[in-house]
């Protein structure tokens, strides 16, 4: 079975509805046809520096949510980055064959260094996205569930494993993005124009999968929508209510058109949202109290975590071992 790769940041107490639409949906798909290993990326969280009590508690918290979401960590290698030390070995490889320009183009950086300034800006903030690609080529995965946000993420990805490929020999695969359209970027609730983050300080702008269902209730009621009051799909000047039909549509499973038909006429806006609002928290609700269940269990989810990390290993160790060989580094004996 081909394998995947892919995983979330421990940097916040609780994914937003976009990780778990834009990505966790799908890692639960492919994880049925596909050999799935999915981390906690936590080193990557060290790039912003993070307060360490919480660090280690958003880690569990994170791993916990994965099984919440419904990834069965018998089907999947569930695991922390940090416990599989190949994923800072080969980046350090990889750094090494990435240009200093082409680690200075990507818009994620940009943005975050940005807003940091240059005197808070870490080397580890720059060269993040080549350990992302080293998460991913240690584990020849042919395919990447994420959202739009990762898009240029990949490309740099598939640009290293192609270079490395042809100045040393075949060593990796190259994989490909699996980013569904409808729910590749789930937009702010306050201004649909711009994706929902975890970094919004709006919290209103963003679904929390751990808060209590009353609370999304309420944000979804208020999200910022346009004053047409009649429901129609179109992004481009209805950004508000393609964002909640999409939100509906992928959690009900019922197509965006029948969705419109059905609230045709005028005045219908609080109506879709009422819907949206149900369907919203008949996922969320239940996932926030496996989520507790989970996390009440610290001995278990450390097994399974253990467990995950083993079977990382055994790709990962090889991976490296043949990466380390093709650039010339001698085995110890
Ligand atoms: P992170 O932790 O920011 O986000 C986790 C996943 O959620 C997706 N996502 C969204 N999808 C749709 N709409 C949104 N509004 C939205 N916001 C976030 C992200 O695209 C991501 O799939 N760099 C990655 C973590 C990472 C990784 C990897 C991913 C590290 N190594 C290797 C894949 C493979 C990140 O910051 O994700």
């Amino acid at each position: 079975r081909p394998h995947i790769l892919s995983g979330m940041q421990p940097t916040s107490d609780s994914l937003h509805l976009g990780n778990y639409l834009g990505a966790q949906v799908n890692w639960v798909t492919l994880q049925q046809n596909y050999t799935p290993y999915f981390c906690v990326v936590d080193l990557h969280a060290l790039t912003v520096n993070p307060d360490p009590t919480q660090l280690r508690e958003r880690t569990y918290a994170t791993a916990a949510q994965y099984l919440a979401g419904g990834i069965d960590p018998e089907r999947s290698a569930v695991f922390v980055q940090s416990h599989v030390r190949e994923h800072a070995e080969l980046a350090w490889v990889l750094n090494c064959i990435t240009g200093f320009g082409e680690a200075g183009r990507m818009t994620q950086f940009k943005d975050k260094a940005g807003k940091r300034g240059q005197e808070n800006t870490s080397v580890g903030l720059f060269t993040y996205p080549v350990l992302m690609a080293a998460d991913i080529l240690l584990y020849d995965a042919q395919a990447v569930p994420v959202g739009e946000d990762q898009r240029q993420h990949l490309e740099l990805t598939r640009n290293l494993a192609q270079r490395f490929n042809s100045r040393f020999g075949e060593s990796f695969v190259l994989p490909e993005p699996y980013i569904p359209e409808g729910t590749a970027k789930v937009m702010s609730l306050q201004d649909p124009t711009k994706k929902m983050s975890k970094s919004d300080e709006d919290p209103k702008a963003s679904i929390s999968m751990l808060d209590e269902p009353k609370v999304n209730l309420k944000k979804i009621k208020s999200a910022v929508t346009d004053l047409d009051n009649n429901v129609a799909f179109d992004p481009e000047n209805k950004p508000g209510i393609a964002n909640l039909l999409r939100i509906h549509s992928a959690l009900s499973g019922e197509s965006i058109d029948v969705l419109v038909e059905r609230f045709a006429g005028e005045n219908k806006y609080g109506a879709l949202k009422g819907e949206v609002a149900d369907v919203v928290t008949s996922v969320q609700g239940p996932f926030r109290e496996r989520y507790l269940t989970y996390m009440d269990d610290r001995a278990e989810l450390d097994r399974v975590l253990a467990q995950g990390a083993e079977r990382a290993r055994e790709v990962a160790s090889a991976t490296l071992a043949r990466a380390y060989d093709a650039v010339g580094l001698v085995p110890a004996a």
